[in-house]
């Protein structure tokens, strides 16, 4: 089995300092404690209406970190100036629409492949590799290829999204997810559809020579199933981790994940 790198998305810090327009919590704070305690990489998403990270923390962060930063960013001509002005050691390309909470599904590659193209040839002209965040599918591991990408991030919402359905109170809540409110067999049923779609869509990009990482939702109670897939060699968390680190604080929270996530 090959070994899977924890990369730590720590968005949701800043989220938190930005609600408040303080310098509390610190976000090199949080970089270094994810880093002591398992963090392979860090991941942070330069968003356009910086909601959360910031110009500034970008540069410190690539400064100061111990371990690579995997930037995420839109397709837009200014964000992606900016990024290749930062050198980030690799950028994830994701969709963004302003009002979302958070990124709702992959990257459109057919439809935007132009611009998609160019953005990758504007990355690689500042020698910064590039990832996509993709749905699970053959074709667009296909696409992703052919646009030139080294990596692909697969989209693991929809299996986060069922698997919660299914195993947690989700449904019961005020956030249950409409459309997947099936009966239980049919939540069984399609959620092993999503897990069988991850895993033929990471074989055939590994075959086309793409790295495959995976990321969205993941969380301590549904990660072991991504662990099942070789092929997978990264995941980026983010929510899940921030989230239990209120309770147990941040190293903890990263040394578990790590611990689970360790093969
Ligand atoms: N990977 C990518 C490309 C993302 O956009 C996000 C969400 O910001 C994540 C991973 C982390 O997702 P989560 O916060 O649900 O763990």
């Amino acid at each position: 089995m090959k070994e899977i790198k924890l990369g730590v998305n720590i968005d949701h810090v800043a989220v938190l300092r930005e609600a408040r327009q303080v310098n509390d919590p610190d976000i090199l704070q949080a970089l270094y404690t994810a880093c002591e305690n398992g963090a392979e990489q860090i991941t942070i998403h330069l968003r356009e209406d910086r909601r959360h990270i910031q110009d500034s923390d970008v540069k410190n962060i690539l400064q100061f970190s111990k371990v690579p930063v995997n930037l995420e960013c839109s397709i837009n001509k200014e964000i992606l100036d900016i990024v290749s002005s930062f050198k980030p050691h690799r950028a994830t390309l994701v969709p963004e629409k302003r009002e979302e909470v958070t990124t709702e599904g992959g990257l459109d590659v057919f439809s935007y492949e132009n611009e998609i193209a160019y953005a990758i040839e504007q990355l690689h002209d500042s020698t910064i590799p590039v990832s996509l965040f993709v749905d699970p599918s053959i074709e667009a591991m296909e696409q992703s290829k052919k646009l030139g990408a080294e990596m692909v991030e697969l989209h693991t919402g929809l299996f986060a999204n069922l698997f919660a359905m299914l195993n947690s109170s989700l449904p019961y809540s005020n956030h249950s997810v409409k459309e997947l409110e099936f009966p239980r067999h049919e939540l069984s049923n399609k959620l092993e559809e999503a897990i069988q779609q991850i895993k033929l869509s990471a074989q055939y990009a590994n075959k086309l020579g793409l790295q495959v990482a995976a990321g969205h939702g993941l969380n301590y109670h549904n990660v072991h199933e991504m662990m099942k897939i070789n092929e997978i060699t990264e995941l980026n968390i983010g929510q899940s981790i921030i989230a239990r680190s209120v309770f147990t604080g941040l190293a903890e929270a990263v040394k578990e994940m790590k611990r689970i996530t360790s093969r």
